[in-house]
């Protein structure tokens, strides 16, 4: 975990800044929630590219329910529409769809979808693509906490870290080396608050939608830059 590495391997995204960019050319929101999503296609191609092994991408948090019904429900109905638009794109190049959050919290037309793309990518080796849904950190490690409190077979005693992460949503998945927010807000709007605990941070100004290749670069270039210390004296 000390030795520095010039490549982060698994990189999570927070992407934010689709209202600003709707608001920017006069569209409504909902133009931007659409460019958003068709925004993950381009930037996972780019991340793939770059070598880049696993990509986190924050969608929907669990404080995003508060928003207006109708924006909430055509954000809903973007979920089928993204898995079916990226299923054959998935199935060529290797791409693995996963999800992390209460996934029992979608309406059953997208959980469906979601769940049966899920399915289907499940052999894909090549690149992870792991989307937040109804996802929030609390909520996580609250239900990491409930899982060990219903697991007959929990290990008896002091948990230890590696005890406690073993049941939260996506285990096997290394955590983010890097974390990248869209849209300039200094804030982690719970996100992967156990998972980032010592992933790099890197906010742009570019509002997701404008999100490409080149600003994915200039993130990993950011990355190689730093010097991960992990608490140590190097
Ligand atoms: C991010 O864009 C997408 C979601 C949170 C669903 P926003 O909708 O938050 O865009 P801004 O922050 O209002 O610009
Ligand atoms: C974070 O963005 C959630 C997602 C990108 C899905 P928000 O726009 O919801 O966060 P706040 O409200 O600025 O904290
Ligand atoms: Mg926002």
């Amino acid at each position: 975990m000390s030795e520095k590495k010039a490549f982060p391997e698994h990189v999570a995204i927070i992407m934010d800044g689709n209202g600003r960019w709707a608001k920017r050319r006069g569209f409504p929101r909902s133009a931007g929630h659409l460019a958003g999503a068709k925004n993950i296609s381009r930037v996972v191609e780019a991340a793939m590219k770059a070598g880049v092994k696993m990509l986190t991408v924050y969608a929907f948090s669990t404080e995003n329910w508060k928003r207006p019904e109708a924006e909430v429900t055509f954000l809903m109905h973007l979920i089928p529409r993204f898995c079916n638009r990226m299923l054959k794109k998935m199935m060529e190049n290797g791409i693995r769809l996963r999800t992390i959050g209460r996934a029992n919290d979608l309406p059953e037309f997208a959980r469906k979808v979601l769940l049966d793309t899920i399915e289907a990518t499940k052999n894909n080796t090549a690149f992870t693509l792991n989307v937040a849904l109804s996802y929030g950190g609390r909520a996580e490690i609250t239900d990491a906490v409930n899982a060990i409190l219903n697991d007959p077979n929990r290990p008896q005693g002091a948990l230890t870290e590696a005890d406690v992460a073993k049941y939260l949503y996506a285990p096997d998945m290394p955590d983010p080396d890097l974390m990248i927010r869209t849209s300039g807000e200094l804030r982690l709007s719970n996100f992967m608050l156990w998972e980032l605990s010592y992933a790099e941070l890197y906010v742009t100004q570019t509002h997701w939608p404008d999100f490409d290749a080149a600003a994915l670069q200039e993130a990993l270039d950011a990355y190689a830059g730093r010097n991960r210390r992990f608490g140590e004296v190097k």
